[in-house]
């Protein structure tokens, strides 16, 4: 099959492509899939780095949708033929892929299998961040970093579905603009943005959704109101030194959390729960996914460093 290889950290050079990698074979409880698109999110970025580890050589990506090609024994409720979209599973940058029967989500008829493998990670990272991590409510005012990225776009449209008003910060005219389409009240700049938000707000905002990590990290924190939720979600422009805990006392009782999508989706009822929400405002346009852009697989690694070089807006995808 097709797929890319990393054998070695590093740069995007990394990401090997060939056409020569064997086929992976489902074991009991496994599925294989013929990959129809492989989303391509940050954490892909941080595995070839290695800043979170993995034994090598390993094929790339968390998340895709495709068709079902075969079932491994004692696989119920999957057959061969059916749409099927997954994240958290490892090997989405392939041809083909192995994913257990329990990571498996349906794809409802009418979304298309590249839409489900564009917004199944990101959307579930954005379903729990505003329904479980902190749970939005009408009249919050919510901080949103990087607005117009993939998650953000996400956070943005759901945070409004349940009521708040959404504050973005982004780079470029260009994001704000997307930003604002997905139904941003305000949209910053990263400059002096926690003064705006107090500015916007007077005592600050409810929780701050902060993706972005070393370079946004203080300034998110002295843009809450007191008792105040800092849901550092990520880390695009690098991890975030030691916090000392009396900086969330002088901020007014606040809450630090450093939230992943595991222990999110820890259970199948949880994880059907939140597909299934994300799948309903697909269907009825309640929710808007921006493909970006879609690079031939074998353009992994440009796909990396346009991503890496804050070039990209949404969300982009690999096809195989
Ligand atoms: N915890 C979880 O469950 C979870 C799940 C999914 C993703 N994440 C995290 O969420 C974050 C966003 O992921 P994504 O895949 O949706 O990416 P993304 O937001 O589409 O891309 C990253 C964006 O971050 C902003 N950024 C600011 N400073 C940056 C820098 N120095 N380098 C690169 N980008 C920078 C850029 O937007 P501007 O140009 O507008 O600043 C850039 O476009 C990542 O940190 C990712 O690891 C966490």
């Amino acid at each position: 099959m097709r797929a890319i290889v990393v054998s070695a950290t590093g740069g995007p050079e990394v990401l090997t492509y060939t056409d020569q990698q064997p086929d992976p074979e489902p074991n009991p409880g496994e599925v294989l899939i013929d990959v129809a698109a492989s989303g391509v999110n940050f954490i892909d970025v941080y595995h070839r780095l290695g800043r979170y580890p993995l034994s090598l050589p390993f094929v790339p990506g968390n998340e895709g949708a495709g068709t079902v090609a075969a079932v491994g024994e004692d696989v119920v409720g999957v057959s061969v033929g059916d749409t099927v979209a997954w994240s958290g599973v490892m090997g989405s940058y392939a041809s083909r892929a192995v994913v257990p029967a329990s990571q498996l989500l349906a794809v409802p008829e009418g979304i298309a299998a590249e839409v489900a493998a564009a917004v199944i990670l990101q959307g579930l990272t954005a379903h729990y961040l505003t329904h479980s991590t902190y749970q939005v409510k009408p009249g919050d005012d919510v901080l949103v970093h990087a607005a117009a990225g993939g998650v953000g776009l996400l956070l943005t449209q759901i945070a409004k579905l349940r009521g708040a008003r959404v504050i973005g910060t982004v780079s470029t005219e260009e994001k704000e603009t997307l930003a604002r389409q997905a139904g941003a009240d305000e949209v910053l700049r990263y400059d002096g943005f926690a003064d705006a938000v107090r500015e916007l707000t007077g005592s600050g905002v409810h929780v701050v959704y902060d993706g972005v990590g070393a370079a946004t990290f203080e300034a998110s924190l002295a843009s809450l109101r007191p008792r105040g939720m800092m849901a550092l979600y990520g880390q695009a422009s690098g991890p975030v030194p030691p916090v000392d805990p009396q900086a969330l006392a002088r901020g007014g009782a606040l809450f630090l959390t450093r939230p992943a999508l595991g222990p999110y989706v820890a259970t199948r009822d949880e994880l059907a729960w939140r597909a299934s929400d994300i799948f309903g405002w697909v269907a009825s346009g309640d929710l808007k996914v921006h493909i970006s852009k879609r690079y031939p697989l074998a353009e992994a690694a440009q796909a990396h460093e346009d991503l890496e070089a804050r070039r990209t807006t949404g969300k982009l995808l690999l096809l195989p």
